[in-house]
């Protein structure tokens, strides 16, 4: 899509550099904020996760904050966004460079908003991507939940703002091909959340082999079985329940499903045929094979 330098979309959000973001009341997060991060200074023991909207951020996210638990006995206390929040979403009032090390930071920001350190291998980033279609029946659920987004009526609604690019994230398909085709700056793995559904111990080595944290299997299984879907909803440091009625209604949640395919109860056969129509074109040179394209 043109890439719109900056605009107002609503009381809810605006975009940057392509980029859609989301403003309230209780963050910094604006237009200065996030053109000021190429500056952010990055540390050598710096963590990303990174992943478009609705990719298992959150899941991801308590897996890396309890590899680096025994780094911070004294934050053991502390919900996962305390101890591994937003980049872009600056909480009034909080400084992230007053961190101590190793900071861990989600991120939803497109490659080319990060922080100019980031690209000469500084830090570690890993990218987790999913089924896009998946992201759509799980971005419909969420954003009639998440009093930060704009809610869509129904899925064709939800369907015409990530084929054009406005959903929270920007463009999917910017998003994926901006980092996977600069990974040669970055000091990144790639990693996906149907091979976590499918393997998720396989993945968990790979995460703490990527971060060179040295972990026994009786730590990886402890991990396994905090992070499982039915563990992480009603672990109230990890389900979001925390968050205050205004930002988040309190019947939405983040766990709705965990599943893979799911969009195959959703989408009728002529919003998939627009899907794939879109898909088709703008992945056409795109040089990683996912799993749902051959299954
Ligand atoms: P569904 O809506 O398809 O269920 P994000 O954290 O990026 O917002 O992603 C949310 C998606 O991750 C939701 O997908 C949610 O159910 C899924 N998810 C969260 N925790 C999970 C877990 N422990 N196992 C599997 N999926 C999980």
């Amino acid at each position: 899509m043109a890439q719109q330098e900056y605009k107002v979309l609503s009381n809810k959000m605006f975009i940057y550099k392509g980029m859609v973001l989301t403003f309230h009341e209780l963050t910094d997060t604006n237009k200065e904020y996030i053109e000021n991060l190429e500056h952010f200074e990055i540390r050598e023991s710096d963590v990303f996760l990174v992943t478009f909207p609705k990719s298992g951020t959150i899941w991801t996210q308590n897996i890396i904050t309890l590899m680096y638990e025994d780094d911070f006995p004294e934050e053991v206390n502390l919900n996962r966004i305390q101890r591994m929040p937003w980049l872009e979403i600056i909480p009034k009032n909080k400084d992230y460079n007053s961190r101590p090390s190793p900071r861990l930071f989600c991120s939803h920001l497109q490659e080319h908003l990060v922080p100019k350190g980031l690209r000469n291998k500084k830090g570690k980033i890993i990218y987790l991507f999913r089924n896009p279609k998946d992201i759509i029946v799980s971005y419909n659920y969420f954003c009639k939940y998440m009093l930060t987004f704009d809610a869509y009526k129904d899925m064709d609604e939800t369907l015409d703002k990530f084929l054009s690019g406005f959903l929270f994230g920007g463009s999917w398909f910017d998003h994926i091909k901006g980092w996977y085709n600069n990974r040669d700056k970055f000091n990144i793995l790639f990693l996906s959340y149907e091979e976590m559904i499918k393997d998720l111990r396989s993945v968990l080595v790979k995460i703490s082999e990527f971060l060179v944290k040295s972990l026994s299997d009786a730590a990886i299984d402890k991990i396994m079985q905090k992070v499982t879907f039915n563990n992480m909803k009603s672990d109230p440091k990890a389900n979001y329940k925390f968050l205050p009625d205004f930002i988040m209604k309190k019947e939405g949640t983040f766990f709705r499903k965990g599943t893979i395919g799911d969009w195959k109860n959703f989408f009728t056969v002529s919003q998939n045929e627009r899907f794939d129509k879109v898909y088709q074109d703008k992945m056409k040179d795109f040089p990683l094979t996912f799993t749902w394209d051959i299954n």
